[in-house]
């Protein structure tokens, strides 16, 4: 057997995990969550979210990960031979599958809105018109050419391997978006009336947190630093034995978190700017947005054919880092599980993909009619898997390390990368899996499921 492939840096590590956790979820999902949540107060739960829960589990997937050294379907057998467990990575790969169908439509979305930008087709239009071209754009055929153009480039950069593809890419597209978004951010807050957007953000409304508001937080959260799938489980199975789990979950985190508190910096002020309302769903950003950078920039077109380009492409950026994590922990499932070659594997995914991916596009137009519990397809897959499958996942994954590993002492080994161990960490990491993180979850679902409404 060849040896199995690994990460090549430190640096590269964080940049893939970066890479995976940076995506629509917190350009696109992040402010609109915000939006309807109230703004400050919504973005200071979400925070607690992210310490208290989202980064011990993220912790969580990588032990699984690193070490089993196998996708995450194998992983639990590894590791908790002859048990159940197994069916939470099997659960793992089949929401992954689920959700590549539904985020590669989006994610083609921001191709043809690179090409509007390029052409120059933004000029002059008003909010009337980016309703429309949005409406009619993504209920046609049209983007069945991006999803299958976008399927194509995760394909590539997935067959080209774990280093030359997914660490390579991640190093050369994470640093271009990250200057990407600073710039944006600088544009949007100095635009004139910015500031009811910055208050927005950071004047907080306590009045405004309710049960669900907290959450919603929690669930955006688990979306947005790509947990509960066994995503970055797959990714730690490239890493090294010396690679610092804790804190590499901590730069992770800190890096998910920042850039969404900056596209909240780049959405709000410049919405508010030209007095628009945060609204909910594609429209923020599809419609909205272009808009945006019309009125704001209206008296210097340059500019605002400049900020619009910038922004389609650092969000196509930003997807294609997180298509190739979900990508991957599908292929080396059907890689290593099925016993076939790294290309076969990846052709399987992104074929079958496309075409379930073409149904969720088309259920924009032609396949609107299709309902599943009054949900359109690509709604249904949304609701599945964001709102149903991953909190699950995360909870059983939660209390796989809380409970099953560290009984077994490999939470303790694998924290400490089997030399030194912070005790207060571990000590606090074992009671946040074994107690908070799951039963915060099981609210996350009784909500989604409807309970607390
Ligand atoms: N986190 C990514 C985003 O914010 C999406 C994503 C990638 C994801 N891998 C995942 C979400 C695994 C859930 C699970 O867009």
């Amino acid at each position: 057997m060849t040896k199995r492939a690994n990460f090549g840096s430190k640096l590269g590590v964080v940049l893939a995990s970066a890479g995976s956790a940076v995506g629509l979820g917190n350009i696109w999902r992040f402010p609109f969550e915000a939006g309807n949540n109230g703004g400050a107060a919504f973005i200071i739960v979400y925070l607690l979210c992210v310490a208290l829960l989202g980064l011990p589990v993220m912790i969580a997937e990588f032990m699984i990960g690193r070490r089993s050294r196998a996708n995450t379907a194998e992983a639990y057998k590894i590791l908790a031979p002859r048990t159940q467990w197994k069916w939470v990575g099997r659960l793992g790969v089949l929401t992954g599958f689920l959700i590549l169908c539904y985020y590669g439509v989006v994610a083609g979305w921001t191709l043809e809105y690179i090409m509007q930008a390029i052409t120059n087709s933004f000029a002059g239009h008003s909010k009337e018109y980016f309703t429309q071209h949005f409406v009619e754009f993504s209920s046609g055929y049209r983007p069945l050419i991006w999803l299958v153009l976008f399927s194509l480039f995760t394909h590539f950069v997935i067959v080209r391997g774990v280093e030359k593809g997914i660490e390579q890419s991640s190093k050369i597209m994470m640093p271009i978006l990250f200057i990407l978004i600073i710039v944006l951010v600088v544009f949007a807050v100095m635009l004139p009336g910015a500031q009811k957007g910055v208050d927005f953000l950071i004047r907080p409304d306590w009045s405004k947190v309710t049960p669900k508001v907290v959450l919603s937080a929690m669930g955006q959260a688990f979306f947005s630093m790509s947990l509960g799938m066994g995503c970055l489980c797959t990714y730690a199975s490239y890493f090294s034995d010396k690679t610092n789990l804790a804190r590499t979950a901590g730069s992770v985190s800190l890096i998910d978190t920042f850039v969404a508190l900056l596209s909240g910096f780049i959405i709000f002020p410049a919405a508010f700017a030209v007095g628009i309302q945060p609204n909910a769903g594609p429209s923020l950003v599809f419609i909205t947005l272009p808009n945006v950078f019309q009125q704001a920039f209206g008296g210097a077109p340059v500019l605002a054919y400049v900020f619009s380009l910038l922004f389609y492409v650092l969000l196509a950026m930003a997807a294609l880092t997180s298509t190739i994590s979900i990508h991957e922990v599908i292929t080396a499932y059907v890689h290593e599980t099925w016993a076939l070659s790294r290309k076969k594997a990846a052709r399987i995914v992104t074929s079958v993909c496309i075409v379930i991916g073409v149904f969720c596009a088309l259920s924009f137009g032609p396949l609107n009619h299709v309902r599943f519990f009054g949900m359109s397809i690509f709604d249904f897959f949304d609701y599945l898997t964001a709102k149903i499958m991953l909190p699950t996942g995360g909870m059983l994954i939660s209390i796989f390390a809380g409970w099953y590993l560290d009984k077994r002492g490999v939470f303790h080994d694998e924290l400490s990368s089997d030399g030194h161990l912070h005790n207060v960490l571990y000590r606090t990491l074992v009671i946040l899996l074994k107690f908070v993180a799951p039963v915060a979850i099981f609210l996350i679902l009784l909500n989604e499921l409807g309970f607390f409404i």
